[in-house]
């Protein structure tokens, strides 16, 4: 498949490259920057791109590509850091800054760039750089400069290399799409267009080659990914694909039964459902830190479904639905990108299990995800379901999970979700949900009073859960939601709304 390779340096920014290709419907993939020159040349990659990255060419541990990557005769794109290895190594000028400059700056763009072509001649563009290029190597020329004269962009249109000191990648610099299109398909001449689903008869016959006519077994959760993952692979296997879906009593209203009706019922899938509640609940008697919860939660979960496992004969490899960012970060350099997510894996399990892997979704992004999930006709409300933690409800229920606890924090939570559907929000955000506060205050009902539990209402836009900004739901919907919640859910009798981003919060409470 024709593609681009993009070189990660270890910019926050590197992943936004290849998403922004991606929509492009431009193939990409990430590789350490340190990726061996027969590794970049098996992948035959129409062009190379070099991401940012926090260090300074002079520091003595620079990161350096394979010095082949500049004469394969494939055209180069340096992004930031990637235009000043490029300065470097064919004899520019690079100084060392005293300061990063971070934020919006304006450049100016000169006629006849390959790279700019088609652009208006004044930009906006976002800069997160510490040093910047003084001078261009010979035979390059300035294609961009920055209000002050800095050197924006440059290029050697003969050896096919080009540079921009700014992130075209970033949102906020004006037109940054058009210059990685012109790139891709302008100079690299990438002509397909590649979507998700190109990839779907490939997918089912590699699920096919790697399972051999074993059985495989599928953690269905219900949650988009391992709903795209396991239809995938019931394509490919149909039967030898066995589901086991736990339920550990802290999922939310209707989990259970939608996932019973769209995998077993409509798709005639072998689902094997497993009732834990109860030994979830019991081991959670009493605990009240967030961690142990966790931790609980994890180690039960691995050992109920081991044991369910173990009840099917012949299983050989498990389904996972491990996405791209989670293999980008895991081989990639840990820049300041680098982040902690070990919790939001299935933690474990595959070690526990000493079975072969199955991840059929490794090279595509959540959306990517999505789009999959619909030319396979699986159904809306599954796709576009906002995530859901896998130590569900129990970290909603602040302190120690009780049945009634739970049962009011669902029932407050069905009513917000349906309120936040009937008003088109659903779609709009990121994730909504309630927490259970244990603490009780006073209120009036009627001509009583009373003393009950909080609901804090939590709503966040976000595009990958690292970072969130709280959701401006209007006033009506806020106050439909919480009148509908102190009138209809015995227990509680006050709601509030959470106002805060993460960071500094996290999106959920605990
Ligand atoms: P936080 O609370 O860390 O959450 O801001 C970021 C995103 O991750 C989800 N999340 C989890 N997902 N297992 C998961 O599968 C977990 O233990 C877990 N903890 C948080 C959270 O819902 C949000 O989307």
């Amino acid at each position: 498949m024709d593609q681009i390779l993009i070189l990660d340096f270890g910019s926050q920014y590197t992943q936004l490259i290849a998403r922004r290709l991606r929509s492009l419907r431009v193939y990409c993939e990430i590789l350490p920057f340190s990726a061996p020159v027969e590794d970049i040349l098996s992948r035959s990659p129409r062009g190379i791109i070099l991401s940012g990255g926090p260090s300074s060419v002079y520091d003595k541990a620079a990161p350096k590509p394979d010095p082949a990557v500049f004469s394969l005769g494939i055209p180069v794109l340096g992004v930031c850091y990637g235009m000043q290895l490029l300065a470097r190594e064919f004899g520019g000028e690079v100084s060392k800054a005293l300061q990063r400059e971070y934020g919006l700056g304006k450049v100016k763009l000169h006629k006849g760039s390959k790279l700019l072509a088609g652009l208006p001649g004044a930009l906006n563009v976002w800069m997160s750089h510490g040093d910047e290029v003084k001078k261009v190597p010979a035979g390059f020329k300035v294609t961009a400069a920055a209000s002050g004269a800095g050197i924006s962009a440059m290029e050697n249109t003969e050896l096919g290399l080009y540079a921009l000191q700014f992130h075209p990648e970033v949102h906020h610099t004006e037109r940054g799409v058009k210059m990685l299109e012109n790139f891709a398909r302008g100079i690299c001449g990438y002509k397909e267009r590649w979507t998700p689903a190109s990839f779907l008869s490939e997918s089912v016959a590699e699920i096919k080659k790697q399972a051999g006519g074993k059985t495989v077994i599928c953690g269905l959760s219900g949650g988009v990914d391992s709903s795209v993952a396991a239809v995938l692979a019931h394509k490919a296997i149909g039967d030898k694909l066995r589901c086991i879906f736990v339920d550990t009593g802290l999922l939310r209203h209707g989990d259970r039964q939608r996932m019973k009706e769209v995998f077993h019922d409509k798709f005639g899938y072998s689902v094997r459902i497993v009732d834990a509640s109860a030994l979830f609940l019991g081991r959670l008697k009493g605990v009240t830190s967030p961690e142990r919860k966790r931790k609980i939660i994890g180690h039960t979960f691995i050992e109920v479904f081991d044991r369910e496992a173990k009840k099917i004969k012949d299983a050989s490899f498990l389904l996972q639905g491990t996405l791209y960012p989670d293999v980008i970060e895991s081989v990639s350099v840990k820049g300041p990108s680098a982040v902690i997510k070990s919790h939001h894996n299935v933690g474990g399990l595959p070690a526990k299990m000493k079975m072969g892997l199955i991840e059929p979704l490794r090279f595509f992004f959540k959306d990517e995800v999505r789009e999959l999930g619909r030319s396979l006709r699986i159904p809306e409300p599954v796709l576009m379901q906002h995530p859901f933690p896998g130590p569900g409800l129990a970290i909603r229920v602040l302190g120690e999970v009780t049945p009634a606890r739970l049962a009011i924090l669902r029932e407050a939570d069905r009513l917000m979700r349906e309120e936040i559907q009937a008003a088109g929000w659903y779609p709009k955000i990121w994730q909504a949900f309630c927490v259970l506060l244990p603490v009780r205050s006073v209120g009036v009902m009627g001509d009583e009073r009373s003393y009950e539990f909080t609901i804090a209402l939590r709503c966040v836009s976000s595009v990958d859960g690292m970072t969130a900004d709280w959701s401006k739901l209007p006033h009506d919907l806020m106050h439909k939601i919480s009148s509908r919640i102190v009138s209809e859910v015995r227990g509680v009798n006050r709601v509030v709304y959470d106002i805060t981003s993460k960071p500094p919060a996290t999106i959920e409470w605990e």
